[in-house]
């Protein structure tokens, strides 16, 4: 959709949809969040919905439903096996990247455990553009190692450059010669890179890398769960591919891969996933591990009343005008932070705005998590849930090091449909005044740390009094009551 122009003023992103159903927010005044984050151990994943003014921590599974997606759910056919809702699922994503086999499980780490549980050798190595937290975490368990081949400009956090989500096609002909062709266990591409601020492939770079996997015989996989943030940029952003639909370019991405796997919490704005095989021998193969860790063949631990909405949410994401309102809130976001001169990735991406804390919070050593507590801080003033994307979602190096994460964010995810532009002027108002008070906020330290994915359920404490501190001077400009 391009920008609805406007006559007596500057044009803003407009909602391409109306509200029916509402979910009452609730602000709660300062004193009482600064308990609420303590009581969560400052992360932000621990504190509860009640507590929360705008919920930006995820996308994930919080997306607003359409009305006919709700519709839809009625005409669920529950059955253990052979459910008609799994076989109006498998034709219509058969219908939309041309794979008939169709895997469901969970969500999209499931579809992960189980191509890493097919895949990964001990000391074999899976080749990415970035990896997500969960891709990454299923490979090392197995005993596998990551390789991140993104090109070097994707991690400059300030840029112009329109499709950094990029892997560097000589890094990974490099990495194949000195691995060893056997012992590379798949391709992995992201589209819509979640971790370096939702930042998109182009369809030429897909292809080139998928043209090189080939030549190798190495197994192709895409991530699919941000696919529609990356439609939407290519469609926006790449020449040769302005005059394709939508439906043209995620069928021309989708013939590159022999593997396709989504989140269907993002992808289908729903809470699912699935896994599509080209080769029918290879699905086979992979079919006992959804049985055994997911459930039966045509459900695979979802509920059918969400396979049946996330139906109806796979041709929404065809649809130019839905997929179209997520990045362009996000971009008026990120280009209000900017001229206000916050550091925020750019150029705006899918998903979320992403602030660079270690370019804002420069004087928090690394090993303090200077994202996490600018995350904390952000709860504090304002309400806002955000995720800190940085070396806290790291896991420790072998000898019990940090390993130092090479991007420091918070995220801002912009669950698609849900929040309005004033919402969203709010945000902009109290991250900048966040900004201006960065120096009151200090650092983080452990005190309960998980092994595995440890910014899940890990507590932590300020090194020094920074919160209280912090909430005087909020309550010194805003007052007690917000
Ligand atoms: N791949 C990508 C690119 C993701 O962003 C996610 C989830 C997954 C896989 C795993 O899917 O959550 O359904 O198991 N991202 C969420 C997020 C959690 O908040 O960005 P899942």
């Amino acid at each position: 959709m391009p920008q609805i122009k406007f006559y007596s003023r500057p044009a803003v992103p407009m909602e391409m949809h109306k509200v029916k159903i509402v979910q009452q927010l609730n602000l709660l005044p300062i004193r009482e969040r600064l308990a609420k984050i303590k009581e969560a151990g400052f992360n932000t994943f621990m504190l509860h919905n009640k507590d929360i003014f705008l919920d930006m921590l995820t996308d994930s599974g919080v997306n607003a439903m359409s009305d006919n997606m709700q519709a839809a759910m009625l005409r669920a056919d529950d059955a253990y096996a052979g459910s008609e809702t799994f076989f109006r699922m498998r034709d219509k994503l058969e219908e939309i990247f041309g794979i008939a086999n169709v895997l469901p499980a969970h969500q999209g780490r499931a579809c992960e455990h189980i191509i890493a549980q097919h895949f990964v050798k001990p000391d074999s190595v899976a080749i990415m553009n970035y990896h997500f937290t969960t891709s990454k975490a299923h490979v090392t368990r197995l005993g596998g190692r990551v390789e991140e081949l993104i090109k070097d400009e994707g991690l400059v956090t300030k840029s112009d450059l329109p499709f950094k989500g990029d892997i560097d096609l000589d890094k990974v002909r490099a990495c194949i010669e000195k691995e060893g062709v056997e012992n590379i266990s798949y391709l992995r591409l992201e589209a819509g890179t979640n971790l370096i601020g939702g930042q998109p492939m182009s369809y030429e770079n897909m292809k080139a890398a998928t043209d090189l996997a080939r030549e190798y015989g190495i197994t192709t996989i895409l991530d699919a769960s941000l696919l529609q943030d990356n439609l939407y940029f290519i469609k926006v952003r790449e020449e040769s591919m302005k005059d394709k639909s939508i439906r043209e370019i995620t069928r021309m991405i989708a013939d590159l891969f022999d593997i396709v796997y989504f989140s269907a919490r993002k992808f289908g704005f729903a809470r699912g996933g699935a896994i599509l095989v080209r080769d029918e021998a290879l699905f086979h193969e992979m079919e006992d591990l959804v049985t055994m860790f997911e459930g039966f063949l045509t459900y695979g631990g979802m509920s059918v009343k969400e396979m049946e909405a996330m139906i109806v949410g796979f041709d929404e994401s065809m649809d130019m005008d839905v997929i179209s309102q997520g990045p362009q809130f996000i971009n008026h976001c990120v280009n209000a932070l900017d001229s206000l001169g916050v550091p925020v990735v750019t150029p705006a991406g899918g998903l979320g705005a992403h602030i660079d804390a270690r370019q804002l919070m420069s004087h928090i050593p690394a090993e303090q998590y200077p994202a996490g507590a600018l995350t904390a801080a952000l709860y504090l003033c304002g309400g806002i849930r955000g995720m800190e994307r940085g070396t806290m979602s790291e896991e420790r190096n072998a000898d019990g090091s940090e390993r130092i994460a090479s991007v420091e964010m918070i995220r801002l995810a912009f669950p698609r449909r849900v929040f309005t532009l004033s919402q969203t002027e709010y945000v902009i108002d109290r991250v900048k005044w966040l900004c201006d008070h960065k120096d009151l906020i200090g650092g983080l330290r452990f005190v309960h740390e998980p092994k595995t994915l440890r910014f899940f359920t890990g507590k932590l404490e300020p090194i020094g009094d920074w919160p209280e501190k912090l909430m005087e001077a909020y309550i010194r400009d805003f007052g007690e009551d917000q």
